[in-house]
């Protein structure tokens, strides 16, 4: 039975959008050609099926299009690939408690659909990439326990659905922007980060003053 479904499925793929699917899996795939995967949980990824849709960790919609990335708590070590951002209705990329080092690709800023960017617990480096404010669907966005530095980009005030922001616990400077969708945020979304003064609207502090490398 299970064979007769995943016949169907690669059937189904095949008849629509192939070149769209195989973006999708080669974008997925190149992430994975990078990664330490020491309990092999990325084993059913097999660059060969026409669509990752069959993949453990990956989900997709009806149109067999990547909606979800679960691989929190996984032990993967290694770096996020610009190629991630070609996932463009991904809702959903949970990478939490891993050992990923590197940047945040700028490129992530081309997920669209992204409702959830959970990338907490990890070893990034590197500033938060301004373009994230074009994720305007954005509900959670947490990129807290990391090494990020840098100003926390003003940009992201203007994410009209943020409802939970974390950056606490990086070693982030500059001040704590106030105003658009922050305003909710309390100083939890923002503690243990040593160079980090503000908030805007609570000292004298003003914006982009302030030693800040
Ligand atoms: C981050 O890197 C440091 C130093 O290399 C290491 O001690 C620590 O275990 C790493 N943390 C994670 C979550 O990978
Ligand atoms: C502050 O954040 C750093 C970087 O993530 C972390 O190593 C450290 O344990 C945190 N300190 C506290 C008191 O939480």
């Amino acid at each position: 039975m299970a064979a007769i479904w995943t016949v169907l499925l690669l059937l189904l793929g095949t008849l629509s959008t192939p070149t769209t699917a195989n973006l999708e899996g080669d974008a997925l795939f190149a992430f994975r050609r990078g990664l330490k995967d020491p309990q092999h949980v990325l084993q059913s990824w097999d660059p060969t099926l026409v669509n990752p849709c069959t993949w453990f960790h990956v989900t997709c919609d009806k149109d067999n299009r990547v909606t979800r990335l679960d691989l929190g708590n996984a032990k993967l070590s290694g770096k996020l690939v610009s190629e991630l951002g070609k996932l463009k209705h991904l809702q959903y990329l949970e990478l939490y408690r891993n050992k990923l080092v590197g940047v945040i690709p700028k490129e992530l800023g081309g997920l669209k659909s992204l409702l959830s960017l959970d990338l907490y617990h990890n070893n990034l480096t590197g500033s938060i990439p301004s373009s994230l404010s074009k994720l305007t669907n954005i509900r959670f966005l947490r990129l807290n326990s990391n090494r990020l530095t840098g100003r926390i980009p003003r940009q992201l005030t203007k994410l009209p659905n943020l409802k939970n922001l974390d950056v606490s616990n990086n070693d982030l400077c500059g001040t704590i922007p106030t105003s658009g969708s922050f305003y909710k945020f309390t100083e939890k979304s923002f503690e243990n980060n040593s160079r980090l003064q503000g908030p805007e609207l609570m000292g004298s502090v003003s914006y982009d003053i302030g030693f800040c490398n």
